[in-house]
């Protein structure tokens, strides 16, 4: 059933980017209901957002339709969740006070559902020690604050009050809606390519995305986890709330890894790892002064392997196998040779599999099973993935 989300909309001129997010969310599946300030009005209209959510869009807690319910408290007690975007000044001041003179803030005092808030602002009314006594008092109750980003505000001061990301906050309500079983849990995960330079102009590198990887290091935050991400080089949104460690080489990622292996609970290697690398790195640029060139390779560290001889007692190890032929035969190999509890075993020749796409089609392999998974978003794989692996930790 599709989850119900309280947007509160306040007076902030990016209130207008509430509107391309709540478009987005129902596209997501959501159902929302949003509760507008009376100076919210002053920026964007009800019948906006109204066109868009094809529901009600309250304003005044007096506005009661129907005798037989209390709005404000209905409203509150259906949602998944309630997130205040943009929250100005005034309404965090409100809230953190338990005032209640509008609907929107009747509504969010009712509420017993998580709850976010994502400020935007004028940078000196944002770092103001009335709103930041506000904001902490709120965070100390458990609301969880999407922060602003750092740029030119609408006012003409740059500072810190632009609101935070259509990404961010999605990610913030993800995270807010999820259970919680890897509380307490570390897990790391490794993504993307790696790279190896030939000289100061030319290296080798794969077609690794890194959307796995990050699909899976995002999915283990939402699920509770404390999560490390050791990537290669990507082009992708950092997931908030994960620590990511930026690598470019195979032996950088494997120092990366190894330097905080032991500590973790999960280890997931994503990571499409060079095999080889040069063996000679020239300080200058080669010059084609021959008509053929040989370049000569030596073999990367396999981090996988490594990590499987020095296995923790309860630590749960899951590596991938991207293959084009013979794909159960190499999997389960890969899976015995490296000690993995489970492979992530891939067919780049499968339609809707391999790097650049968002959705992939994999065979979920343990030393007892062999699980076939029809094709999904990445997003839905890692929770599957995380799923099963929890299963092997038992
Ligand atoms: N891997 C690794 N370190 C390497 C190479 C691979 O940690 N130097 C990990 C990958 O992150 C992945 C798994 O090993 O989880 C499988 O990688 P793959 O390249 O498919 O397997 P290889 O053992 O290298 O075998 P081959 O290339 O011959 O298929």
């Amino acid at each position: 059933m599709s989850k119900r989300i309280i947007i509160g909309i306040t007076g902030s001129i990016a209130a207008f980017k509430a509107v391309q997010l709540i478009s987005d969310l129902i596209k997501m599946d959501y159902t929302i209901d949003v509760l507008m300030s009376e100076s919210a009005t002053k920026f964007i209209t009800p019948i906006c957002i109204q066109s868009l959510t094809k529901r009600k869009v309250y304003v005044d807690t007096f506005d009661e339709e129907n005798p037989a319910i209390i709005t404000h408290v209905d409203i509150a007690n259906k949602a998944d969740a309630f997130m205040i975007v943009p929250a100005s000044a005034h309404t965090i001041a409100k809230v953190a006070h338990g005032l209640a003179d509008n609907m929107l803030t009747c509504a969010f005092l009712a509420a017993t559902c998580p709850k976010i808030i994502a400020p935007a602002m004028n940078v000196h009314m944002f770092q103001n020690p009335i709103t930041q006594n506000n904001i902490q008092i709120l965070k100390n109750m458990g609301v969880y604050f999407v922060e602003p980003q750092e740029g030119l505000l609408a006012c003409g001061d740059i500072g810190q009050g632009k609101l935070a990301s259509e990404e961010a906050l999605i990610e913030a309500l993800e995270y807010v809606l999820s259970p919680k079983p890897l509380l307490g849990k570390k897990v790391l995960v490794s993504a993307g390519p790696t790279r190896e330079d030939i000289d100061p102009v030319r290296y080798i590198t794969n077609h690794s995305s890194g959307k796995m990887g990050y699909a899976l290091a995002k999915a283990a935050y939402d699920l509770g986890a404390q999560v490390t991400l050791v990537s290669g080089p990507t082009h992708i949104y950092k997931p908030s709330g994960v620590k990511v460690v930026d690598v470019t080489s195979a032996s950088q990622m494997f120092d990366a890894i190894t330097a905080i292996s032991n500590e973790q609970d999960y280890l997931i290697l994503a990571a499409a790892v060079g095999d080889y690398r040069p063996k000679y790195v020239s300080n200058e640029k080669i010059k084609k002064d021959e008509d053929n060139m040989i370049l000569e390779l030596e073999k990367n560290k396999d981090i996988l392997y490594f990590l499987g001889q020095h296995k923790k007692e309860n630590q749960v190890l899951c590596g991938f196998a991207m293959e084009t032929n013979h794909l159960i035969e190499n999997a389960q190999n890969k899976l015995s040779k490296k000690h993995c509890d489970m492979i992530v075993a891939n067919n780049l020749k499968d339609a809707g599999a391999g790097f650049e796409t968002n959705t992939n089609v994999v065979t979920l392999i343990t030393k007892n099973h062999i699980e076939s998974l029809d094709m999904m978003s990445k997003k839905e794989l890692a929770f599957k993935i995380l799923e099963k692996l929890m299963k092997v930790e038992e």
